[in-house]
Parts: structure tokens; sequence; C-alpha cells
């Protein structure tokens, strides 16, 4: 448990935040929080809305409703749009998005993923993104499109960190990993958040390792917030854990 958190700058505050796509509402209304130096984790089951979420905060699917606060600036993003644009700000500002699919571009190499990643080549971000995952150096000249599962997901959370952002969100940063590399990538990240005072939203399937990282949890059920307490208590009562699950 991070006790330094509840001092820290809020870096991300939802309240009644819905998402949806068109006018079908997935996301009916919820509150979320972040700190600077919290790992906080999104769990629930397949279809609750997590990657909606996190697309919505983003700025890359409309709003429906509720406020959204990132970095003590109200969006304004809503039904009509501007959204590319409200992404790329979001970006500039510090904030960066791992999305389920990573997005990488398979043609070009590791290398190229960082520098385009740096603010201005800062060559020393990118040394820093590196550090977490030595394993990247040796194949940083090969093309993302050749890399494993695993090798791609490092350099998707690497040039997350190249730009040196103030809040990262990573969608299913296990998926398609092996279960000992989760187990090593979990903490890396919160010691990572830990040493740079970042802000961390991970969106887990693996509830015992991701509740291990994070500081705070929120379960999310159908669109709805079923559970938010912090992951020592959702850790100690699996119980309440489960009937969240259930909605
Ligand atoms: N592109 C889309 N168009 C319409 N509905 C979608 C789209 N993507 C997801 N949904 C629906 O939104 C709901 C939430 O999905 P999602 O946010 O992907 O959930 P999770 O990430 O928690 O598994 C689901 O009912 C899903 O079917
Ligand atoms: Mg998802």
């Amino acid at each position: 448990m991070n006790s330094a958190a509840p001092h820290q700058p809020l870096l991300l505050s939802a309240r009644g935040l819905r998402c949806g796509y068109g006018d079908v509402e997935v996301v009916h209304g919820i509150d979320l929080e972040v700190r600077a130096g919290e790992v906080v984790a999104l769990l629930g089951p397949n279809g609750a809305g997590k990657t909606t979420t996190l697309s919505t905060i983003s700025g890359l699917l409309p709003r429906l409703g509720g406020d959204v606060t990132i970095f003590g600036d109200a969006q304004s993003v809503g039904k009509r749009g501007g959204i590319t644009n409200a992404a790329l700000q979001l970006r500039e500002s510090g904030l960066a998005y791992v999305p389920e699919d990573r997005a990488l571009f398979f043609g070009l190499t590791g290398r190229e993923h960082l520098r385009l990643a740096a603010r201005r080549g800062d060559q020393g971000a990118i040394d820093a993104a590196l550090a977490p995952f030595p394993a990247l150096q040796a194949i940083l000249d090969r093309k993302a499109g050749l890399l494993s599962g695993g090798e791609q997901q490092m350099l998707a959370v690497a040039r997350a960190l190249a730009a040196r952002p103030k809040l990262i969100m990573i969608d299913e940063l296990s998926l398609g990993l092996a279960p000992i590399v989760v187990e090593q990538l979990l903490p890396l990240m919160r010691d990572i958040c830990r040493e740079q005072n970042v802000g961390v939203v991970l969106v887990e399937q693996h509830v015992n390792a991701a509740l291990e990282a994070a500081d705070r949890a929120y379960v999310m059920v159908r669109g709805q917030i079923s559970l938010a307490d912090s992951a020592d208590v959702l850790l100690r009562d699996a119980a309440a854990l489960a009937s969240a699950y259930l909605g």
C-alpha cells in the first residue's frame, strides 16, 4: 500500500463518466481517481467496459456524459468530436495509453518506435525507458512485426515510458504472456511508477497478480463499478471480490 498517495496530486478524476458507441451506452456513470505514484487496477469480467473506459479517457472515443479532469484540466471533448486532437493533446500533456492491440507499427524497428515517442529525440528518456527491459536492447533493430508477443508488449510499454508520461494506462498488459513474464512485468510497472512518481492504471485479467502490484482497485461489471477498495483489503477478502465480479 502506498501511504503517500492521498497527499499526491490527483492526475485523473472521472465523475459520472458515461461511455459507449454511437448512442449505445456501455459504461453507465462511473467514478475513478488516480494520484501520482499509485498503481490502480481496473478489474472485471470480459465485456464490463474496461477498454471502452480507457479509450474514452484517452480521448479516442467521445464521452457520452460525466466529467473527466486530467492533470487538473477539465476535458471538454463530448459528443461533438475533436477526438483525434484531444487524444494528441492528452499525449502531449503526459498521458500514455497502451491499448489492448498495442498499436505497434510492424514495419518499424523497436528503436524507431522509441525515437518517435521520445520528445525531441530525448535519448535520456529512451535509455530510461529501456532500463527495465534489458531483453529489448538486443532486438532494438528488429522490425516490431517480427517480435514475439512478450517482446511486443515490452516494446509497447517502453514506448509509452519514452514519452516520460505522468500517467500510464495499460490495457491487459499480460494478454498472451506466459504467467512467469506476468509475474515479472507487473511488479516492474509498480517499481517504475514509485520511482518516477507516475500514476498507473492497469486493466488486468490476472486478478491476484494485479492486486499484488496495485495500491487500489476498482471492479467493473456491466458498465458500473461494483467495488472499489485498497488492493490489500481485496487480496484478503476473496469472497467480496468474487461477489463483486457477479455484480
Ligand atoms: N466497437 C464497438 N462497437 C460497439 N460496441 C462495442 C464496441 N467495442 C466494445 N463494445 C461493447 O462494449 C461493451 C464493453 O466492451 P469493452 O469495453 O471492450 O469491455 P472489457 O474491456 O471490459 O472487456 C461490450 O458489451 C462490447 O460488446
Ligand atoms: Mg478489454
